[in-house]
């Protein structure tokens, strides 16, 4: 007789921190389940028990496993228990794979396989960053012990050290648990990811100017913004919103009242980043108090928080391949446009952002020496000459490589001889057309229901 392999999966739970049956969440297209168990199948594994309350909703028809029903209302340990108690005499392994863990690639339960088979190896499992996780691989024999009252698999796992291997896994997921519906957001954009790392993926930023006319989907728009207002926000006030403009004619609007520029139109999306005190007024309104809109500290929390979530957004949207390019000049004129986009009393656009497929390559702009940003301990100003000089050598470069292999930048040569101080000095350093274009933005603000006293 065949010695057999079966995966357990323990799917009777309620999912009630999820607020749904995780077995059947959608990741990407697949029900988790669905992945799951075809992760099993693709690693070997002979057959798939899937463990289910007694009432719980049907498992998607067709799926290549056999369904086990339990009372309502176990534990983990007592769908193992009713697992163990149907185990066929032939099956020498098991693999306990909690549907939590269906991201968990086909390569890691391989790999347990592989590992259980050893001599005196009675439980495997992954190991993502020093943190044991699942799913775990262990024999019949060392399975046999959940039949134990009161036994639970980390128990198992636990008696007897000289039994358990690791494996190192580069999964996460292994680790991570879907729990909560956050999760369930994060392994949706896992699987819609590249496959570098978040780090890897800043040191790719680049601005793009020019977009292919593909429309995004409204479930990916959604997603990214959902995703970036994740990041942190001041004391949780989240005085931030974001108007998403597809319309081809408010886009060309938005573009006018910003300095014409023509990504602007091109692209499928222009998001207005707004902070945005509407909602806390509102609160205020409804506990009987004012909202005291004349705090700078509030206008710089609003505006800090924004910024927050824009870059999380412009961060998010490169990870799944897009394009960004951040628009200040929507502060060039802060009541038309929010009066174009409808903006209640206290809110006013930070900047905007161009988002869509990509059609340009820019040069990477690079970043002056870190010297001059990173400091250890107290600020050293001792390095600010060598700083500059390695600003302005990078910016030659950068404008020599983008005449040369583009053509110039947006159409027109650059300068191969100015650096960054001497546009730094232009820009900031006299009554510039750029200093001139935003003195009247602190009353154009105090219009808008920011005091900023
Ligand atoms: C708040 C903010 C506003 C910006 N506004 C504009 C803009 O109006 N138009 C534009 O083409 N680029 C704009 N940019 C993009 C910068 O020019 C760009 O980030 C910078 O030159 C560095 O290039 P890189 O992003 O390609 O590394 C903005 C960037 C930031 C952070």
């Amino acid at each position: 007789m065949s010695e057999r392999t079966v995966a357990i999966v323990p799917a009777a739970g309620r999912g009630e921190r999820m607020g749904a049956d995780k077995a059947l969440l959608d990741l990407a297209g697949r029900t988790a389940i669905e992945r799951l168990v075809a992760t099993c199948l693709a690693a070997g594994v002979d057959e798939v028990v899937v463990v289910r309350r007694d009432g719980a909703a049907p498992l998607p028809a067709g799926l290549p496993a056999r369904t086990l029903v339990v009372p309502p209302g176990g534990e983990m340990a007592d769908s193992l228990r009713a697992a163990h108690g149907a185990l066929a005499p032939d099956v020498a392994a098991v693999v306990v794979f909690p549907v939590d863990h269906a991201l968990v690639e086909a390569e890691t339960v391989l790999a347990l396989l592989a590992t259980l088979v050893q001599p005196g190896c009675g439980i495997a499992l992954p190991l993502f960053r020093g943190r044991p996780g699942h799913p775990v691989a262990m024999t019949r024999e060392v399975f046999a012990e959940i039949a134990q009252s009161g036994a639970v698999l980390r128990d198992l796992v636990r008696r007897d050290a000289a039994r358990v291997r690791v494996v190192a896994s580069a999964n996460p997921w292994v680790h991570a648990d879907l729990d909560h519906p956050e999760d369930h957001r994060a392994a949706v954009c896992a699987l819609h990811g590249e496959p570098w790392s978040t780090v890897a993926q800043m040191f790719r930023h680049r601005s793009h100017r020019a977009y292919r006319p593909d429309p995004l989907p409204q479930s990916q728009l959604e997603r990214l913004v959902d995703a970036a207002r994740y990041a942190s926000t001041s004391s949780f006030i989240q005085a931030y919103s974001v108007v998403c403009v597809r319309d081809q004619q408010q886009k060309a609007q938005c573009a006018r009242l910003c300095s014409g520029q023509a990504h602007i139109t091109q692209a499928p999306v222009f998001f207005a980043i707004c902070a945005d005190l509407h909602k806390i007024a509102a609160a205020c309104g409804r506990h009987g108090a004012a909202l005291q809109a004349q705090s700078f500290e509030l206008f710089l929390q609003a505006t800090v928080d924004a910024s927050l979530l824009g870059q999380n957004l412009q961060l998010a949207a490169e990870a799944e391949g897009l394009g960004a390019c951040m628009i200040g000049a929507a502060r060039n004129h802060p009541e038309q446009l929010a009066a174009l986009l409808g903006l209640p009393k206290h809110a006013y656009v930070v900047f905007g952002m161009t988002v869509g497929l990509p059609a340009d390559d820019p040069i990477p702009r690079g970043r002056m020496p870190l010297a001059g940003v990173l400091h250890w301990d107290r600020y050293d100003t001792a390095s600010t000459d060598v700083v500059l000089d390695g600003a302005d050598a990078g910016m030659r470069a950068w404008s020599k490589r983008t005449n040369a292999e583009r053509g110039g930048y947006q159409g027109k040569p650059v300068s191969e001889t100015k650096g960054w101080a001497e546009r730094m000095a232009a820009m900031w350093g006299g009554d510039s057309s750029y200093v001139a274009a935003r003195k009247v933005l602190v009353d154009e603000l105090r219009r808008l229901g920011f005091g900023i006293e």
